[in-house]
């Protein structure tokens, strides 16, 4: 696996759907629960502009994430950080109905793209903001991106709440034991 080891990790996924929380609960540094209010919480994620590249430790690892703007005019940035990509992580809005295509859109383009088609990347989804009432279930997110058709990478998804960071460690505990 990939313990005690260094990763390049790529946050994709539609804008709005929760990459940048989601790295942020991940973070050690994240000292929001200590030093201010809960007010502070929502306020300081803003919608990245082109991407942001952090870079932190867990107890296990050393993380660099490339968080990737999800909007349109943005996505075509991803591609070019393929390469460098150990490891996947996809975010999708489980709330999102509407653009529940766009997502499997994007996600069809990253799985058919020359520098991942014929790679063993491990992929993982996030089904996040499984808070929203009306959110689907990680089951049917699943379906409706048509994952079981993705047979020549590992792949796993679990439902997620990143402001509460609920589901991130599951999912993260998997990537790593999966990802070499
Ligand atoms: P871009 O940088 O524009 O691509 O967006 P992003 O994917 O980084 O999304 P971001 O983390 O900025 O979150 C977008 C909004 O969704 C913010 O207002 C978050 O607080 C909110 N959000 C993120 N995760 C969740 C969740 O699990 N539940 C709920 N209810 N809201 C969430
Ligand atoms: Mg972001």
């Amino acid at each position: 696996g990939l313990k005690k080891k260094e990763v390049n990790v790529l946050c994709l996924g539609l804008d709005n759907s929760g990459k940048t929380t989601i790295i942020n609960q991940l973070k050690p540094s994240n000292l929001r629960y200590c030093l201010f209010s809960l007010q502070a919480q929502a306020q300081d994620i803003v919608p990245t502009i082109g991407f942001s590249i952090e870079k932190f430790k867990t107890s296990s690892l050393s993380f660099t994430v490339f968080d990737m703007s999800g909007q349109g005019r943005y996505r075509n940035l991803w591609e070019h950080y393929y390469k460098e990509g150990q490891a996947i992580i996809f975010v999708i809005d489980s709330g999102d109905k509407l653009r529940m295509v766009v997502a499997k859109e994007e996600l069809d383009t990253l799985l058919n793209h020359p520098d991942i088609k014929h790679r063993r990347i491990p992929i993982l989804f996030f089904a996040n903001k499984m808070d929203l009432k009306d959110a689907l279930s990680a089951v049917k997110v699943s379906q409706l991106l048509c994952l079981e058709n993705i047979k020549d990478k590992p792949w796993h998804i679990c439902a997620s709440d990143a402001v509460k960071g609920e589901g991130l460690q599951e999912g993260v505990d998997w990537l790593l034991d999966t990802a070499q």
